[in-house]
């Protein structure tokens, strides 16, 4: 077997591969002048079983041509097996078409994938989870949150609660809440527009107390802000803000800091500064089972 780390995901591919006890290809990517790509993998990959290990944020667009010609090419120079493992997955959050003629951006994706022929697919804590149901190609979701949980307590928090920023995010909350063995609560988010969300008025048993805030994404961090100014006006305690998928879009991150959040951590689906934990064991374990 073989790891082929995406240029987006090198030290997650690397832990995959170190936990499979397997080889490491780092492929050759460069661009031409005119901004093509230009992809080359470098060992013989006849007969071989192969995980991609490549994830999707900024430039989503690069990343995801890059996966694409990953699992074409590895296709192509005869690989036996090939799993496609796409940690975070991007332009998932449309899912459906909201307004008349809007683009399904999530089947386009999920079609391209399934055009290459891989065996498998799997991603982690993918927006909806019922959107990679149907697929042509045998399709999973891992969970990320019942490690996010164990990390928590790292940071030895006071009787803690741990909050979904919306009701979707609830599930985010309980998985986390039931490896630390706490509370877990969620709010009534309400999204104006792409940057701007509004949480509804809500009775919460947080006075005193560590509460941290748990989501698939942190993006602009409006959500997280939202839920943080709430939090205050309740006297939590100290406030942290976790995610499975670190975006950041802009300045995202000082603008959670500035709001008063204590910490901020996400895993490694997107590598990023505050990636605390690794989802590794999980894709791993999965690929071995
Ligand atoms: C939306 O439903 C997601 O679960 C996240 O809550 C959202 O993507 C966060 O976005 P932002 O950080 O821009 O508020």
């Amino acid at each position: 077997m073989l790891v082929i780390a995406g240029s987006a995901s090198p030290d997650l591919a690397q832990s995959v591969s170190e936990r499979l006890n397997c080889g490491l290809v780092k492929p050759e990517l460069t661009k031409f002048p005119d901004g093509e790509l230009h992809l080359k993998i470098p060992v013989d990959l006849e007969g071989e079983h192969v995980v991609i290990v490549q994830s999707t944020p900024y430039p989503q667009n690069d990343n995801f041509m890059e996966l694409l010609l990953l699992l074409d090419t590895v296709e192509d120079l005869g690989a036996k097996e090939v799993a496609a493992i796409v940690p975070y997955f991007a332009y998932a959050r449309q899912d459906k078409r909201f307004e008349p003629g809007e683009a399904v951006t999530m089947q386009t994706m999920l079609k391209l994938i399934e055009s290459t022929e891989p065996d498998r697919l799997l991603t982690v804590d993918v927006h909806e989870e019922k959107s990679i149901k149907g697929t042509k190609i045998p399709a999973k979701n891992l969970h990320a949150m019942p490690l996010v949980g164990k990390w928590l307590f790292s940071l030895n928090l006071k009787n803690p609660l741990l909050l979904g920023p919306d009701r979707g995010a609830q599930d985010y909350a309980e998985q986390a809440a039931g490896s630390l063995g706490a509370d877990y609560d969620y709010l009534f988010k309400k999204r104006k527009s792409p940057t701007e969300v509004s949480m509804e008025p809500k009775s919460l048993d947080v006075e005193g107390r560590d509460v941290v805030i748990l989501d698939d994404i942190i993006s602009t961090g409006g959500t997280v802000i939202e839920a943080l100014e709430l939090l205050k006006k309740h006297n939590a305690r100290k406030i942290y803000a976790g995610c499975t998928h670190a975006v950041l879009a802009g300045n995202a991150l000082d603008r959670i800091l500035e709001a008063g959040a204590e910490g901020v951590f996400a895993t490694d689906t997107i590598e990023t500064e505050i990636s605390k934990m690794s989802v590794a064991p999980i894709i791993a374990d999965t690929i071995a089972e």
